[in-house]
């Protein structure tokens, strides 16, 4: 493991649950590939634009159309998803705010699904043109969802990590972590040893 891309964003920073469970993760990892390199992608610190309609254009455009400033769209989203292109292991912590991801992640998401370089479409249907690697998708959430419909963040990050091609995906679960001091102890502990049972 020569890369290791963590993404976080919760708006509370480093103290955000998901973020410190995210640097568990890390952690272990590292201390399995010392010399692995880590790229940090903040979301809340540094949050990505939501996708417009002038941001989409730029992603389409061709090159002998560019301007300056679709140049500098698309050249942002290269970048994000070189990224991920060159992760071996991606650790990806999700905050659940208000009943889904956070916005900063859909922004992301939007910016890294780029037709024909990302996946394509085939007429059996979309292709994921990314290399599969493990994801380890730390959730922390203040009631409970895992394994409810209400889990609207699992099928999700699977279903668009699947498109890309990505489908080596673990998830550990924070929950219940507004539910009581003792609840909230209990769900980290738990999440800290699915953590070192994934990372081992
Ligand atoms: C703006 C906001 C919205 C939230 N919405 C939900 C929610 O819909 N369901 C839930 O279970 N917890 C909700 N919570 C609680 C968070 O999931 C919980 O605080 C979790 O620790 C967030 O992750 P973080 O600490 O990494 O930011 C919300 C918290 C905030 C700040």
């Amino acid at each position: 493991m020569k890369n290791i891309l963590v993404i976080t964003a919760s708006i509370f920073g480093q103290n955000g649950q998901s973020s410190q469970l995210v640097s568990k993760t890390l952690a272990s990892l590292k201390a399995q590939h010392p010399d692995a390199t880590v790229t940090r992608r903040d979301l809340a610190a540094d949050p990505v634009p939501h996708l417009d309609a002038d941001r989409f254009a730029a992603l389409l455009s061709k090159p002998e159309d560019r301007t300056a400033e679709q140049k500098a769209v698309l050249d942002y989203a290269d970048t994000l998803l070189a990224e991920v292109q060159q992760a071996d292991a991606i650790v990806l912590g999700v905050p659940m705010y208000n009943f889904g991801v956070p916005s900063a992640l859909k922004a992301y998401f939007d910016h890294i699904a780029r037709a024909g370089v990302s996946f394509r479409y085939t007429d059996k249907g979309p292709v994921g043109l990314l290399k599969d690697r493990p994801v380890y998708v730390l959730a922390a959430r203040g009631g409970l969802y895992e394994g409810t419909a209400m889990d609207t963040q699992t099928p999700f990050i699977r279903t668009f990590l699947g498109f890309l091609g990505i489908t080596d995906l673990h998830f550990v679960y924070a929950e219940g972590l507004n539910m009581g001091d003792d609840r909230k102890h209990e769900a980290l502990d738990r999440a800290t040893n699915s953590i070192e049972a994934l990372t081992a």
